[in-house]
């Protein structure tokens, strides 16, 4: 098989990577995605570095023994702790979510004299500060805010979207925010897109949001051309969320993720596989 043809891996620590593989989907169709949620050890956002590093080399050492091309680490905790750890142990090149994300909040307050940009993310993420470095490399000047929003992972998983309750913890959390008054907000957590709504609505319509997921995926598709690494076999047909040319591992619990993937996507993968992450040296000769 051409190395190009080979899938692109993601993996996050759960389901919420799957905001950032509809992504993926939708701007690269022809793309084939491996995707890997680490159910049986979220969330990744209150854990330490060492423990961060240590899943995530694990489960990129996993998608690399399926083959894959490329890998996107969807989950935000993992990318801002972890991308170095994971570069220096896997040969093949890695694509978190925090840079694309972080530069495309730049990008889109470029007008601004004097630009505020709000982060909103997990606990780990927002004290890890790799936001707001990546919005440090890409402007010098750009003032930054960041706030943990823990529970709006519970809360999107459980579909909560529209109600009064999930309004109310927003109005809390993002109190400060709205002082603040961001001309950007960067979506810095997988399952926030879910929650774009209420979002929107408590921090004001004038806000811009910043979709990690889809800043990623621009920057995806990018380095693909550059490298030449674009699947060179168009796929005949129109491709569809979670059919049989993706294929979704999890590492516990398959049947919540296909419930909670078809609140996320409306619909379920159709090849899904309960694995372990562990001591995967020993598939490496079964490929
Ligand atoms: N996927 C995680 C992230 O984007 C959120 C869930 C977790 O804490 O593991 O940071």
């Amino acid at each position: 098989m051409v190395f190009s043809s080979l899938p692109i891996g993601i993996f996050d620590s759960g389901v919420g990577g799957l905001t950032v593989y509809r992504a993926l989907h939708d701007r690269l169709p022809n793309e084939h995605f491996i995707y890997l949620g680490d159910t049986a050890r979220v969330p990744y956002g209150t854990k330490s570095l060492g423990t961060v590093e240590r899943y995530a080399i694990e489960n990129s050492e996993f998608l690399v023994s399926r083959g894959i091309k490329m890998l996107v680490v969807a989950c935000n905790t993992a990318s801002a702790l972890a991308l170095p750890k994971i570069r220096e142990r896997i040969g093949i090149d890695v694509v978190g979510v925090i840079g694309p994300g972080g530069r495309k909040a730049v990008e889109i307050t470029k007008g601004e004299p004097h630009a505020r940009i709000g982060v909103i993310a997990t606990e780990a993420t927002v004290s890890s500060n790799a936001y707001f470095e990546a919005i440090r490399r890409a402007s010098a000047s750009a003032e930054v805010f960041q706030a943990g929003c823990p529970l709006f992972v519970p809360l999107a998983e459980e579909g909560w979207t529209e109600e009064p309750e999930t309004y109310s913890i927003a109005a809390k959390y993002l109190s400060k925010m709205k002082e603040f008054s961001p001309h950007a907000l960067v979506l810095g957590c997988t399952h926030y897109p879910i929650l774009r709504d209420v979002i929107q609505q408590t921090v004001g319509e004038n806000v811009k949001l910043v979709d990690s997921g889809e800043a990623t995926a621009e920057e995806v598709e990018t380095l693909l051309n550059e490298k030449g690494l674009a699947n060179p076999n168009a796929n005949t047909g129109k491709r569809q969320l979670c059919d049989d040319l993706d294929h979704f591992y999890v590492t516990d619990a398959a049947d919540r993720f296909g419930r909670v993937a078809e609140r996320f996507l409306g619909t379920k993968p159709s090849k899904l596989e309960a694995i372990e992450v562990y001591g995967v040296d020993e598939l490496k000769g079964k490929k």
